[in-house]
């Protein structure tokens, strides 16, 4: 079985239903999230204090790096991504070469409902909370979409319920 790697916007799913699938397959669960603020020692709204956007960007690519080149020595994992992985073009190439990527889709409402008084969310900091949903996602739907090999959508499902649908269409595509 190849990695399976979830992409798509903040408060998509990734890391609630990537935690539920990779117990109903199994495997390991990574939140590169996670990875990112251990291996910096501190939360991600610390990281882009200290280092603007552009900091978190190096270091979110460059973890990407090295988990697609060790990929061989690993065994399969599912892997959530940060929602805005897909806006450095080298980023596309090295999320294929991890696994097989599946997006996550979601309307703005459901963001909203999920995240809409989420302190940890830099990217969506000050007012204005929901045009700037709306701005970032019309911005990245199209890069989710030219990175992913299998799209679903996400709105309206409890997180049991899509970690499931999420297992029944990796089925159909014959990735496990
Ligand atoms: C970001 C999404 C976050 C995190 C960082 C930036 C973004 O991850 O990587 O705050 O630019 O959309 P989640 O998608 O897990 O919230």
């Amino acid at each position: 079985m190849d990695n399976i790697v979830l992409i798509g916007f903040m408060g998509s799913g990734k890391t609630g239903v990537g935690r539920e699938l990779a117990e109903l397959l199994s495997i390991p669960f990574y939140d590169m999230d996670e990875m990112l603020e251990q291996e910096a020692g501190m939360p991600i709204p610390e990281i882009f204090r200290l280092e603007g956007e552009e900091g978190f960007r190096r270091r979110e690519s460059g973890l990407l790096k090295r988990l697609a080149e060790e990929k061989k020595d690993a065994s399969a994992a599912v892997y959530s991504t940060g929602g805005g992985i897909v806006t450095r073009e080298e980023n596309i190439p090295l999320l294929k070469k991890l696994g097989t990527v599946i997006f996550f889709k979601v309307s703005p409402g459901t963001v909203m409902e999920r995240i809409g008084n989420d302190a940890s969310r830099p990217m969506l900091a000050g007012s204005g909370r929901e045009e700037r949903v709306r701005e970032l996602m019309l911005l990245r739907t199209p890069m989710y979409l030219a990175c992913a090999d299998i799209v679903l959508a996400m709105d309206g499902y409890s997180k049991e319920e899509n970690a499931l649908r999420t297992k029944i269409v990796l089925q159909e595509h014959g990735c496990l």
